[in-house]
C-alpha cells in the first residue's frame, strides 16, 4: 500500500479554502493508503503566535480532522512537535539545502515582504517540511496549488541527499486536486484565501456561525455587471464563489450558470451562503462534541506513538547516512 503525508498548520481556525483543497482530499485517500495527517505546530511558529491561541488551535484542528470524516482507525493523526524526529530530520535537510532556493519561495518571499526582522524559521521552513515528508518513506502528498513551490523543493533536496550520501528516500509526487485547488480570498479575489489573513471578512472559518457565513459572502467582492458566470480572468471574484457553489453542492458550472440566468448576484450569493451552512452544520456538531471527549487525545496519543516509531527509523538511516553519533 502506498503511503500519502499531508499537513496543515494551526495558524488558525481552517478555511474554507483548507477544507476544499486539503480536506476534502484526504477523506477519499484515506481509504486508498497508508495516511499520515500532521498537525504542523512548528511550521505555525514561523510567524508570531499567542502560546496560548496556538494550543487551542491545535486541539481545534485535530478535532477537525476528525469532525470532517478523517478515520483514526485507518490513519494516523499526530502533532507535530509530539515526534522530535521532524525536527531532527529537518536540521540534518537544512545542512543539504541551499539558501538560495530557499530564498527563491513564493511563501516566504510574501510573508517576509515588508517586515524590518524576519525569523530564520521563516527562510528555513522548506526543509522542514521536506524532513516531514521523507520521514514516512512518503509516496504522494496531496496538497493545494499553493505547496507545489515546497513540494518540488522536498524532491529537489531528497534527490540531493540520495545521490550525496545514501539512496534511503523515497521521491514523493505532489497531488494536487483538478477542482478548488486554490480557493481565493473573498475580498481580493486574485489572492488566495489564508487562514491567518488579518481580514475577517476575506476568509470562512469552518466555524463560522451560520449568520457570519451569510454576511461574510453577501460583502464578497465581485463586479458590476450582475452576471452569473465564470471567467475567471475578467470576473474573479464571481467565478471564485462559482467555484465554491459548484464544489460543495457538486453541480456543474454551466448548470449553476443556467440557474441564475437573469437574477441577480443577490439571489445567488443567499444560496451559497446556504450551500455553505448545510456543509458545515453536520461538522460543526461533531466538532464541538469531540473537543469535550477525552477521545480526542487518545487518537492522538496514539498517532504520536505509531508516528515516533516509522520516523525513528529513518532518523537513525538519515544519521548513519551522514556519519552522525556513533555506530548502533
Ligand atoms: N485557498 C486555498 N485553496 C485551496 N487549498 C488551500 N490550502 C491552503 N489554502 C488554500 C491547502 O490547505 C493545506 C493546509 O495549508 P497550511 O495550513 O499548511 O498552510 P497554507 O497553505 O499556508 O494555508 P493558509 O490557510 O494560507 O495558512 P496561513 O494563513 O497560516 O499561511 C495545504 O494543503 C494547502 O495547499
Amino acid at each position: 500500500m502506498q503511503t500519502i503525508f499531508s499537513g496543515i498548520q494551526p495558524s488558525g481556525t481552517i478555511t474554507l479554502g483548507n477544507y476544499i483543497g486539503a480536506l476534502t482530499q484526504f477523506i477519499e485517500l484515506q481509504n486508498e493508503y497508508n495516511c499520515y495527517f500532521c498537525i504542523v505546530d512548528q511550521h505555525a511558529i514561523t510567524v508570531p503566535q499567542d502560546r496560548l491561541v496556538l494550543r487551542q488551535n491545535i486541539r481545534s484542528l485535530a478535532a477537525l480532522y476528525l469532525a470532517v470524516g478523517i478515520d483514526p482507525d485507518k490513519v494516523t493523526l499526530f502533532i507535530q512537535s509530539e515526534v522530535p524526529a521532524h525536527a531532527q530530520a529537518g536540521w540534518m535537510l537544512q545542512c543539504v539545502a541551499y539558501i538560495g532556493e530557499l530564498e527563491r519561495m513564493t511563501q516566504f518571499k510574501d510573508k517576509s515582504a515588508g517586515k524590518e526582522a524576519v525569523v530564520a524559521g521563516l527562510l528555513t521552513y522548506p526543509p522542514l517540511m521536506a524532513a516531514d515528508i521523507l520521514l514516512y518513506n512518503t509516496n504522494l502528498v496531496p496538497v493545494g496549488e499553493d505547496q507545489k513551490q515546497h513540494l518540488e523543493l522536498t524532491r529537489d533536496i531528497a534527490e540531493r541527499f540520495n545521490k550525496k550520501y545514501n539512496d534511503i528516500f523515497t521521491i514523493p509526487e505532489v497531488r494536487i486536486p483538478t477542482v478548488g485547488a486554490r480557493i481565493m480570498s473573498l475580498q481580493e479575489p486574485t489572492k488566495k484565501m489564508s487562514k491567518s489573513d488579518p481580514n475577517q471578512k476575506a476568509f470562512i472559518s469552518l466555524l463560522d456561525e451560520p449568520k457570519q457565513i451569510d454576511k461574510k459572502i453577501k460583502s464578497a467582492v465581485t463586479d458590476s455587471e450582475g452576471l452569473v458566470k465564470y471567467d475567471k480572468e475578467n470576473k474573479p471574484g464571481i467565478s471564485n464563489l462559482i467555484s465554491i457553489y459548484s464544489i460543495l453542492s457538486k453541480k456543474s458550472i454551466a448548470d449553476i450558470e443556467a440557474l441564475y440566468e437573469g437574477k441577480g448576484y443577490g439571489e445567488f450569493k443567499a444560496d451559497l451562503a446556504q450551500v455553505v451552512i448545510n456543509e458545515f452544520e453536520p461538522i460543526q456538531k461533531r466538532y464541538h462534541e469531540l473537543m469535550k471527549s477525552t477521545y480526542l487525545d487518545e487518537v492522538l496519543d496514539q498517532g504520536a506513538a505509531k508516528a515516533n516509531l516509522v520516523a525513528n527509523k529513518m532518523i537513525k538511516k538519515m544519521e548513519n547516512a551522514m556519519g552522525l553519533g556513533r555506530k548502533k
